[in-house]
């Protein structure tokens, strides 16, 4: 066996999300987003599963500091609730909320753990939402505003900064047409370069900021010329969309072509596309899980192709495809073409597990999973690119998204008594950071 070491300075950490894990939604002051009317009736009562409590981190945040020291976190990654520090999005300020996270921060630095902050990751206020969300350019002006105040108040200490957490997410995970869809991702793109501009112009802003972006390396069915352009599509549609805007500071030529023939184009006004050129992010943060291997569809008009999964592969909770070397191939591709630095935000798996009677979690999977995708890291460090951190998605159990059945956590949480147990998982990526390293 070797230990695979990685370089000195890369951190390792985990993450997590405001509405995903916080709970105490009626608390000090909290606005309200669009998710807090989700499976609630009339009188506020839940009907289905909400993040009301979630994993009460926001009582809790003392012992999972605790917590995340007992695993040796050296970087935590969260996100700030918006509606925390300005209930209605914009004007009233809540000291409340604001003081909440400085309590975490400090907390955090006390422990020796870096906070590294993503500004909205999903939880809109519902007053924007309400207003059109991020088709509204109104919007920009808000998140700018928001933004602004974080950097003042707590850039000293933050040196971590993400802007959006997964842009195609907002954009694309809804029913409307391309038009629409395109308009919000165009939205979060000059909202993402004019934080950059702020954040420079801040007088905190000696630390890194950047946006996450949710990639999955796509790959051919076969090497039959339908299938490669296929795939190439769906590269364009997921990726690429998103990369060259913020790395290259321009929308790619052949799926602006492929959108204007369906009657969609991004709504760029002047000094749009200057604005993503002008403000370069220090680094590029990836949330990767899986890979997508795609077949020439005809009957696909857009993109021309649909999955072909492959059936020896192992799958987990969410469907995703186990696929550890895309993340090596994604890494290399990515130096190749853009060659920024590049921290790994999100990284993880859900599958299913129990507290044994024993009190231990033997998520083998998911050990497993980590296992695989550290050693890509590795792999592709030693190869050349410059991946600076790594995030486990993630630190606990939490709501995923309208559901608490996807267990995505390295951290156990009881979904009655809210006890937290490390599981077997979050044993291993304790000692792989204590070793800087994995056996392989
Ligand atoms: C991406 C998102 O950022 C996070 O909110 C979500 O829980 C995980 N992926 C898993 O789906």
């Amino acid at each position: 066996m070797t230990t695979r070491h990685f370089p000195d300075g890369f951190a390792f950490g985990a993450a997590t999300s405001a509405y995903q894990i916080e709970g105490a939604c009626d608390e000090d002051g909290r606005g309200r987003t669009a998710w807090d009317l989700r499976n609630h009736d009339e009188q506020g009562h839940p009907t289905g599963p909400v993040g009301d409590v979630a994993c009460d981190h926001y009582h809790r945040y003392q012992e999972d500091i605790a917590l995340m020291k007992q695993l040796g976190l050296q970087t935590y990654r969260f996100s700030i609730s918006w509606v925390r520090i300005f209930p209605d999005g914009v004007g009233r300020l809540n000291a409340k909320g604001v003081a909440f996270y400085d309590a975490l921060v400090d907390g955090l630095l006390q422990a020796g753990i870096r906070p590294a902050v993503t500004v909205w990751h999903g939880d809109l206020p519902l007053a924007l939402d309400r207003a059109g969300g991020w088709e509204n350019r109104a919007t920009i002006t808000a998140y700018l505003a928001y933004a602004q105040f974080l950097f003042d108040h707590y850039g000293d200490r933050v040196k971590t900064w993400y802007t959006h957490n997964e842009p195609w997410c907002a954009a694309y995970l809804n029913d409307y047409p391309l038009p629409r869809q395109l308009s919000i991702a165009h939205h979060l793109l000059v909202a993402h370069a004019e934080a950059v501009r702020l954040y420079r112009q801040s007088k905190n802003g000696d630390g890194k900021i950047g946006i996450v972006l949710n990639l999955a390396r796509q790959y051919p069915a076969s090497a039959d010329p339908a299938d490669v352009a296929a795939a190439r599509n769906v590269d364009g549609f997921l990726n690429r969309w998103f990369l060259d805007p913020v790395l290259k500071g321009r929308y790619p030529a052949d799926m602006v072509e492929r959108y204007q023939g369906f009657g969609a184009a991004a709504p760029i006004l002047a000094g749009d596309m200057e604005a993503l050129m002008a403000n370069p992010s220090d680094f590029l943060g990836i949330n990767v899980y899986s890979r997508g291997v795609q077949k020439a569809d005809p009957d696909n008009a857009f993109l021309g192709s649909k999955d072909a999964p492959d059936p020896r592969s192992v799958y987990t909770e969410m469907g995703w495809e186990v696929a550890p070397e895309s993340l090596y191939d994604l890494l290399m591709d990515l130096e190749a073409t853009y060659g920024t630095e590049i921290q790994i935000t999100e990284n993880g798996a859900a599958f299913q597990d129990a507290v044994m009677q024993d009190g231990v979690v033997r998520d083998d999977d998911r050990l497993a999973y980590y296992k695989g995708h550290l050693s890509s890291v590795e792999r592709a460090i030693r190869h050349g690119c410059k991946v600076t951190a790594y995030y486990a998605w993630s630190l606990f159990d939490n709501f995923e998204w309208g559901t608490y059945e996807m267990k995505f956590g390295i951290v156990h949480v009881d979904p009655v008594t809210l006890k937290r147990t490390v599981k077997k998982s979050g044993m291993y990526y304790r000692g792989v950071i204590a070793a800087r390293g994995i056996e392989e």
